[in-house]
């Protein structure tokens, strides 16, 4: 088990684009069995490699089955339906707030072998699917958020163990 150190907001390579995934050899696969780690250990529902500090198209994401799912070079090719929720980032620790996702999304990306494959998302997975695609391109869900939840607010949706 080999955790990576978590970047917060606030450090650069967050804002950066990362560059699309072109050798799946043991340095990827390594990436991603710590990405695993690192995100079990946070308690999270997704993670993006440039919040570990690699800016590489590779992120993992909760899958419909409630199983993470490793997306490399990720596109969002179709958006349907919106949900409104509460969403938190582990790299921006403490803060939840409401973001409109779409409901149901498919993405294409290649596996840790390079092999191309599509998945559906709904729900959580649609929106872990976007904000973790979203990183990748140097953005955050805070850029995004309508409302700031209180304590409160997100006790009233969820325990506050959800974080993407
Ligand atoms: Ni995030």
């Amino acid at each position: 088990m080999a955790l990576r150190e978590i970047r917060e907001q606030g450090d650069p390579v967050l804002s950066k684009v990362s560059r699309e995934v072109t050798e799946f050899n043991g340095r990827l696969h390594q990436l991603l069995d710590d990405m695993h780690d690192t995100v079990r250990e946070a308690n999270g529902a997704g993670l993006a490699a440039p919040q570990v500090g690699v800016l590489r198209r590779v992120v993992i994401a909760i899958g419909d089955d409630g199983q993470f799912v490793e997306l490399i070079n990720p596109v969002i090719k179709l958006q349907e339906g919106e949900q409104d929720g509460p969403e938190g980032c582990l790299s921006v620790p403490g803060v939840y707030g409401m973001v409109k996702r779409p409901d149901h999304v498919t993405v294409e990306a290649v596996d840790r072998y390079g092999k191309p494959f599509t998945v559906e998302g709904h729900g959580l997975s649609a929106r872990a699917f976007c904000h973790e695609t979203e990183h990748l391109d140097g953005h955050l869900f805070t850029e995004r958020v309508t409302k700031i939840l209180t304590d409160e607010e997100l006790a009233a949706y969820y325990g506050g163990q959800d974080s993407e």
